[in-house]
């Protein structure tokens, strides 16, 4: 490496846990990055790589000098730091808490005047409605899993304890049932094949919903015969298949079709019942998803009368919206996604709040245009990762409510976005957090905003 400028084996201690689980230490104000290092714990390490433009170094453990942490524990999963996911799988719970907190506490800094403790998953393992898997080719036939880090191989993922149990019950038949049609695994470099990802979605109730993507080549006979065997399971309420030839790494398209049973399971969302298919964006888990759209509603409407008019922007199924209308006030929703739009129309009507419920289809910029001019006492944010595009954050800005309240999956977009609405003059209240996804870094987080009276 013509860039390295320190020695190539040094002595570190980690401080902090990066996203990737690798314990970060600083050495002489470079941060060093070091596999399977937990915060308290001491290494002699090698230096691997050097960032050429940032003081950041990544490192092998060449020998532990220090006893392992307390709060290390045997990750639960059988493919646990082979398949990328769950990273923070090899630290204890109430340690994983601290971690994420102290996580948002690095990245928000002074945009907040303050971060509470994480509320807890009732559970670490079983929380997830949701399984993805890629489909590989392996020596006994086909395997579900992921791909292992900045790699196209497939490492099997059948075993895996954060699913919901019946999701890794039903991937295993999925499995069996596409090997014995004979579909063919899709080859990333290669470009070819049948059979690509296989998504499972669970309901409350423990039935399932089973969509495999596939190319536009796979055959229609050996795709049935795979949807019939599978439709066999106890708990597959529908098989559906979804085409899927891009080349962008996109798992999911709009272009599906049901093979056996219900295209859909059904969910309750703000205690309305939804339909929920192959596409649309549903938290991963239920229960902790419940408890935040709780508070968010409470932050929303703090203090507004019976009936405000108030917005859920980016809002997918309406777990929000419902939630709010629910809550009495009248509510435009906006949401990209047209058929997750359609399901809340269809739940609302169902639940008796098509009258306090707007759903429009279209971005999170046409706010304005979604509440026809009306004036917004509050409105409810809940971007994607990427936080608010600059056209979404000035239709907020323009709509001029006395209270955003912001829901975010990604800490850092986060941060600026409050930034850019402090500058609009709102005042961010604390960070409020919540475990949805044990076992990685991730965290959402809600921060109520006031825009002073005057
Ligand atoms: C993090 S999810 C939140 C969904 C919902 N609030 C919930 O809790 O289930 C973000 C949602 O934003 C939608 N979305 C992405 N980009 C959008 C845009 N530019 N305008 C409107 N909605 C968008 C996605 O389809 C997804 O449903």
């Amino acid at each position: 490496m013509a860039h390295l400028t320190m020695a190539r084996k040094l002595e570190v201690t980690a401080t902090w846990l990066d996203d990737d689980g690798r314990g970060v230490g600083d050495a002489g104000g470079r941060q060093v990055h070091v596999a399977d290092l937990l915060p308290g714990e001491r290494a002699e390490v090698v230096i691997e790589h050097q960032s050429p433009h940032r003081p950041q170094s990544w490192a092998q453990i060449s020998a532990r000098t220090s006893p392992l942490a307390r709060d290390r524990v045997p990750p639960g999963c059988p493919a646990a730091g082979a398949c990328g996911g769950c990273t923070w799988q090899h630290l204890a719970y109430p340690a994983q808490l601290a971690a994420k907190r102290a996580r948002l506490v690095r990245l928000l800094g002074d945009a907040v005047p303050s971060v509470g403790p994480v509320t807890p998953s009732p559970s670490p393992w079983g929380y997830r409605n949701k399984g993805k898997y890629v489909v590989g080719a392996g020596r006994d036939g086909l395997v579900l899993g992921a791909h292992a880090p900045r790699s196209h191989r497939v490492v099997e993922t059948l075993g895996c304890k954060v699913v919901a149990p019946v999701i890794d019950d039903v991937a295993r038949l999925v499995r069996r049932a596409a090997d014995r049609a004979g579909l063919v695994a899709y080859d990333e470099r290669g470009r070819a094949g049948e059979l690509r990802y296989v998504v499972i979605r669970a309901d409350a109730t423990g039935g399932a919903l089973v969509v495999l993507v596939v190319t536009s080549a796979c055959r229609a006979d050996a795709l049935d015969a795979a949807a019939e065997a599978i439709a066999g399971h106890r708990a597959v309420r529908g098989v559906v298949a979804m085409t899927n030839d891009r080349a962008d790494g996109a798992i999911v398209t709009a272009d599906t079709r049901v093979l056996r049973g219900a295209g859909a399971l059904v969910e309750d969302l703000g205690g309305a019942t939804v339909e929920v298919g192959a596409v649309e964006f549903l938290q991963v888990h239920r229960d902790q998803a419940r408890a935040l759209y709780a508070r968010v509603v409470a932050l929303a409407l703090d203090g507004l009368p019976a009936g405000a008019r108030v917005a859920d922007v980016y809002a997918g199924l309406g777990g929000i919206a419902l939630a709010l209308a629910r809550a009495g006030a009248h509510v435009t929703a906006i949401e990209a996604e047209p058929a997750a739009v359609a399901a809340l129309g269809r739940a609302a009507a169902a639940a008796g709040l098509a009258e306090r419920i707007t759903a429009v289809a279209g971005d999170a910029a046409s706010l304005a245009a979604a509440a026809s001019g009306a004036s917004l006492a509050a409105i409810v944010v809940d971007p994607p990762r990427k936080g608010l595009s600059a056209a979404a954050l000035a239709a907020v800005v323009a709509a001029a409510p006395r209270r955003v309240v912001y829901v975010a999956c990604g800490p850092e977009a986060l941060a600026r976005d409050l930034r850019a609405l402090a500058a609009a003059g709102y005042v961010a209240g604390p960070a409020e957090a919540f475990d949805l996804m044990p076992g990685t870094p991730e965290v959402e987080t809600v921060v109520a905003l006031t825009r002073p009276a005057g």
